[in-house]
């Protein structure tokens, strides 16, 4: 099954400006990672903004789990389109519990069948013991298992990661890496990985596609767009 199919995504964020997203098309299925690549300033954010429902195209189509979400004359608000995200400095609630942290998605969950996804999410990133702790009282690393557990407990149909690990020191990156990749794998989740770092990419990733530089022209831009 298509997951996500993007068709001709254009976006600019003035009419004066260069496209930062220009003539974009893509495609993967269901349980796949794919690592998006790219200089800073290549339109990385945007096109995850755009494919969760925070900007609004000038032209293009976005297609999630089969339904059309965005289309000339069709916008789907984000909260309505399946979509979960971790950025990358998690935006965990400080003054909520890991609990309510990972409650606060599950507002559309029937109320019996919330506490028993909160614990299955604790189980899936390993946290059952910090249930009751603040965000502050959390290492990084154990901060970004609680955004993925956040992100993952309604259930979406795919993962936007935004340079999920750039606030991670060195030597605890690559074991999130592997700690990650196994979670998402587990879950059977989709899952789209913005990174600047080429090792992301072949730690966790099926395939990537780069992003050029944002000032380019259309044909070119497609050519950079490398399946691999
Ligand atoms: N809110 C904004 N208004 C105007 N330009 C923006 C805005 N956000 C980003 N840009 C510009 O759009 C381009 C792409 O930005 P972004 O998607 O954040 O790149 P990346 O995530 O790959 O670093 C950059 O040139 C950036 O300066
Ligand atoms: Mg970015």
């Amino acid at each position: 099954m298509t997951i996500v199919q993007i068709e001709n995504l254009t976006f600019s964020f003035s009419r004066k400006q260069d496209p930062v997203i220009n003539d974009f098309s893509f495609s993967m299925k269901k349980g796949e990672i794919v690592g998006i690549l790219g200089q800073s300033g290549s339109g990385k954010s945007t096109l995850l903004r755009l494919i969760s429902g925070l900007e609004m195209p000038i032209k293009g189509m976005i297609k999630i789990a089969e339904m059309t979400v965005v289309d000339e004359g069709l916008f789907i608000q984000p909260e309505n389109r399946g979509v979960g995200m971790v950025f990358q400095d998690y935006a965990l609630f400080p003054h909520m519990t890991v609990k309510d942290n990972i409650l606060f998605g599950l507002s559309r969950m029937p109320r019996k069948d919330r506490k028993q996804r909160v614990d299955e999410m604790l189980e899936l990133v390993q946290m059952e013991q910090f249930v009751r702790r603040y965000p502050h009282e959390l290492s990084g690393g154990q901060q970004q298992r609680i955004a993925l557990a956040r992100a993952l407990a309604p259930k979406p149909n795919i993962l936007l990661m935004d340079e999920p690990f750039s606030n991670l020191d060195a030597d605890l990156k690559e074991s999130i890496r592997e700690e990650l990749g196994v979670i998402l794998r587990k879950a059977n989740m989709s899952c789209i990985v913005v990174t600047h770092d080429r090792n992301d990419v072949e730690a966790i990733c099926d395939y990537s596609i780069v992003m050029g530089p944002s000032n380019q022209t259309n044909d070119s831009n497609r050519k950079r767009m490398q399946h691999g």
